[in-house]
């Protein structure tokens, strides 16, 4: 019989020496082997996110999907290591119990050291709270998490787009997935995620969000949408004319439900 050992004690260490796990039910790596779990988290993610929002002294985060946990745990680093006085409160949706519980052993990097109570808490309340933190991990599906923060009217700066792929974890990059998410952003936010495919991008263009494409210094190209109406001005911010790129390729579609 399976056990929670055997599911995820197939521990990867990838390329900057961080460690992440390989689904089975997924056939992914929870992270890049190639660009290395710590450094994506922070590249792709995390330094632009809060780069962008840095003068906000409270950011609300939506983490999709919780998973070990790196963007969760990577964000309080930043925050720390850059003394950034903003107040954090992540919510984050995670479907797999047993992964969750597994990550009481899981063998994090040392820049998390300090959050060890942090980790253990989350692990066993599924909730953490202190003057600078406020951590909700939600133990279901995303799409209800969505509806369940939509009814309790919490709007979000940052999500931080890291379902896998859309081949085999489609229900989180349709249009229909990304207007729940719309419902629910403040004005300026911010959508991070690493896929730069056209029908992702198309998906979250058609729920009136800006596209732009931003290669970070450590890692591959990401996209990038915000929540606003004007062009946003950043020399290491490409934007994508998403009208133009339809004319140019007719069979371009969003994902539907
Ligand atoms: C690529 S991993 C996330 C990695 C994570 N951001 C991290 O930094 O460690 C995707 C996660 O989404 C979870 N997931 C997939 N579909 C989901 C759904 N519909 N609802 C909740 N969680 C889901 C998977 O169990 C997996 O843990």
């Amino acid at each position: 019989m399976e056990n929670i050992n055997q599911l995820y004690q197939n521990k990867i260490i990838t390329n900057d020496g961080t460690n992440t796990l390989y689904s089975k039910k997924f056939d992914q790596h929870y992270h890049s082997v190639k660009e290395g779990a710590l450094n994506e988290s922070l590249s792709k993610h995390i330094i632009p996110a809060i780069e962008y929002h840095k003068n906000k002294t409270e950011l609300n985060i939506l983490d999709i999907c919780y998973g070990l946990g790196y963007n969760t745990l990577a964000t309080l680093y930043y925050i720390i290591k850059n003394k950034l006085n903003i107040k954090i409160n992540i919510y984050s949706p995670e479907f797999d119990k047993e992964l969750l519980d597994s990550l009481i052993s899981f063998q994090y990097p040392k820049e998390f050291d300090e959050f060890r109570n942090i980790i253990d808490e989350l692990i066993s309340n599924l909730y953490y709270e202190d003057e600078n933190y406020k951590i909700e991990i939600f133990n279901g599906d995303a799409r209800e998490y969505l509806e369940n923060l939509n009814n309790r009217n919490i709007k979000f700066d940052i999500v931080y787009q890291d379902a896998f792929s859309s081949d085999v974890n489609k229900m989180l990059w349709t249009q229909e997935y990304f207007t729940q998410i719309k419902s629910i952003l403040n004005k300026n936010a911010i959508i991070t995620t690493y896929s730069i495919a056209t029908p992702v991008r198309l998906s979250i263009y058609n729920n009136d969000l800006q596209i732009y494409e931003y290669k970070p210094d450590k890692s591959n190209k990401i996209t990038i949408a915000l929540n606003n109406n004007y062009i946003y001005q950043n020399i290491n911010y490409k934007y994508i004319d998403m009208e133009l790129k339809q004319r140019r390729n007719k069979t371009a579609k969003a994902i539907k439900d």
